[in-house]
């Protein structure tokens, strides 16, 4: 080989070391290669700066050193027992969590594997470290929020259960009984027990009576499971009807402001926001000590714009802070399905206001379907 031929080939050495320093410092995990004695052979500028280093100042150290933070990144890759496996030749894959309590997490993805020569023999150790803290935060998320309506259909199928319960006991003794009592003055009558008309008359006003009283009844259960005039008149008849009786009988008063044309309201919307309705008035009624309460349906874009506002004593942070209370878990749940959005706050006034906005087209988002 000539000089010449001896420079170019020094110049491509140099070239190729520059270009795997730049692969291996352009990569954002951290990595770092140790021989047998557990020197640093080479690390890239993530693994050194995550320790305060710079890559140079660990070369052919043994011992690596804490971090500034006093956190304990560089005991990812430092660890005898996985130190004498690897050597061993046995890679090795391990999720490291270095949260504490009072942080973020702080979670990283680890592989270790053993360095081998051409021949095939074990040199050293590569490890690379992955921060998947972001990934595990978004984890814990998750299965906070599948827990959360693990236990919404819980209580949702409780509550059928004592509906149900409640209906049957309503049916039996309410409708039950009086049946029974007009079946036994039917019989009464049909006996010709009595030929006089005045007490045949006042004996046939009472069945009336009985009757109409058994409508009343068959009604007031019909509605408590559904109001026709839900169906029959739109939301905004509904929603009249709902405050009117609570407006009739004291407590705080309830008013209405509907600024939307509910005849071209989503049957899906219509019965959502009349629930939802039902549960805010029974919240503020409950827990608000209000004097006043507003529910207004506006437009809002492409949405529905649904508020419900009170002037009382706000609801606490606890509540706010608590996703296993079901009234709320199940109104957000609702909006979410039909691709809107709820969110409760207290008002910088005094009281509490709810916030759900739907889009009209009423369709779940693929995520919450
Ligand atoms: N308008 C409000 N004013 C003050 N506090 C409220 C109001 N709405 C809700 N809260 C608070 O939020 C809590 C949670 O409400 P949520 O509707 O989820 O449950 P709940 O009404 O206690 O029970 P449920 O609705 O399951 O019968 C309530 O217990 C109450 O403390
Ligand atoms: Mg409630």
């Amino acid at each position: 080989m000539n000089s010449t031929e001896g420079h170019r080939t020094a110049d491509q050495i140099r070239a190729k070391k520059i270009l795997f320093e730049d692969i291996l410092n352009s990569s954002p995990d951290l990595i770092i290669a140790r021989d047998r004695e557990l020197k640093t052979l080479i690390c890239n500028r993530a693994f050194a700066e995550n320790i305060g280093k710079l890559p140079e100042q660990l070369m052919g150290k043994t011992d690596l050193p804490e971090s500034n933070d006093g956190s304990q990144e560089a005991g990812l890759h430092a660890d005898r027992q996985d130190e004498l496996e690897v050597l061993g030749g046995k890679p090795i894959h391990r999720i490291v969590d270095l949260s504490d309590h009072a942080t973020n997490s702080r979670v990283f993805d680890v592989f270790k594997v053993p360095l081998r020569s051409d021949e095939g023999t074990v040199i050293g150790i590569l490890s690379s470290a992955r921060d998947i803290s972001e990934l595990f935060e978004l984890r814990k998320t998750l299965s906070k929020r599948e827990q959360e309506l693990r236990e919404l259909a819980a209580h949702l199928y409780e509550v059928r259960e004592n509906e149900r319960k409640r209906i049957a006991g309503d049916i039996h003794d309410d409708l039950g009984q009086r049946l029974t009592a007009m079946s036994l003055g039917l019989h009464w009558a049909a006996s010709g027990i009595s030929d006089n008309p005045a007490v045949l008359n006042k004996h046939l006003d009472d069945l009336l009576e009985m009757n109409r009283r058994t409508l009343q009844a068959v009604q007031d259960i019909a509605t408590r499971l559904r109001p026709r005039i839900l169906d029959d008149m739109g939301l905004k008849a509904a929603l009249e009807w709902l405050v009117s009786s609570i407006n009739r009988h004291g407590g705080p008063v309830f008013a209405i402001e509907f600024e939307v044309d509910d005849s071209l309201l989503d049957q899906a919307i219509t019965t959502t926001l009349f629930r939802m309705a039902e549960e805010c008035v029974s919240n503020v009624l409950r827990h608000s000590n209000a004097r006043q309460a507003v529910l207004k349906v506006q437009e809002e874009g492409d949405s529905i714009l649904y508020t419900v506002e009170d002037d009382g004593i706000g609801i606490d942070q606890a509540s706010l802070e608590n996703s296993r209370s079901f009234g709320l878990l199940g109104m957000r749940e609702r909006a979410l399905l039909l691709g809107g959005s709820f969110e409760i706050a207290r008002r910088n006034a005094a009281g509490t206001k709810v916030r759900i906005s739907i889009p009209r087209s009423g369709r779940a988002r693929p995520d919450h379907a």
